[in-house]
């Protein structure tokens, strides 16, 4: 059953598969409208959902590394009203690289992709969000600087400990906003980044977290939540 009343939408940055394809998916089951976005022309699975959803999925194109492309989803978008902004994009490199193995080019790529493409994402969309709504990017329980015991996927968590620092900058920076703004770890995900070993299946996780991002609407300020709403120490 629907949890909240239609007419509701979220734009949805990267949903062509895995986590954020699950992730449109169940907001139609929650009786949202979805606009979600892809890379380039191919056909993708959220293409599929668009065919079934009865026009409730709108698909955009946008590759988050280009801010030409953002800039000009932007423009198309003019005008527009979105309930959630969700930045769900994003990369891993080889998780057994440690940062003295890492190329500069392999570490360029993964933190322009994973932290300052998602923020420019955000620094350019945001105002297309209610004053009522929610702005949330994809983290990672790997971006905790405090729980990192264990090393491994450094390039990685550095990425998203990035991506952490810099969304704590902007909230610093609109710290009068009326919105909620959420880091989100949705555990580890057997998708084609988390692979087969993944604790999780996407079912396990993925209906959990957009409960948890349904749960902080109204609530304005930043948490850094997993997908059951636990507080991860920063
Ligand atoms: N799976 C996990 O265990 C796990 C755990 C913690 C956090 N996360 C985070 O959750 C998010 C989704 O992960 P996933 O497991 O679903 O990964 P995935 O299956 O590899 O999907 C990645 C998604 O990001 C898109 N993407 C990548 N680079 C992009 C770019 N430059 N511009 C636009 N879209 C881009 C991909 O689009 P294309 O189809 O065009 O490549 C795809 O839709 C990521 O931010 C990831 O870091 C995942």
């Amino acid at each position: 059953m629907p949890t909240t009343p239609p007419n509701k939408t979220i734009l949805l940055i990267g949903a062509s598969r895995g986590l954020g394809y699950a992730m449109a998916a169940e907001y139609l089951k929650h009786g949202w409208n979805v606009l979600g976005t892809v890379r380039g022309m191919a056909r993708t699975l959220l293409h599929d959902l668009a065919d079934k959803s009865g026009n409730r999925v709108e698909i955009e194109t946008v590759d988050i590394c280009e801010p030409d492309q953002i800039a000009a989803l932007r423009a198309r978008l003019s005008g527009r009203v979105f309930d959630v902004l969700f930045g769900n994009a994003g990369i891993t490199n080889n998780p057994r690289e440690t940062i003295g193995e890492v190329t500069t080019e392999e570490f360029v790529r993964v933190m322009v992709t994973n932290a300052l493409s998602p923020m420019r994402v955000i620094e350019a969309l945001h105002d297309l969000v209610s004053p009522a709504g929610t702005i949330g990017v994809m983290s990672s329980g790997q971006g905790s600087v405090s729980n990192n015991m264990t090393g491994m996927r450094e390039v990685y968590r550095g990425s998203k400990a990035a991506l952490n620092m810099f969304m704590r900058s902007f909230a610093a920076r609109h710290s009068t906003d009326s919105r909620a703004m959420l880091l989100m770890a949705p555990g580890w995900v057997r998708t084609d980044m988390g692979g087969p070993d993944g604790r999780l299946s996407i079912e396990e996780s993925v209906p959990n977290l957009v409960k948890v991002l349904l749960s902080v609407q109204g609530t304005p300020g930043l948490q850094y939540l997993d997908y059951l709403g636990r507080t991860i120490p920063w």
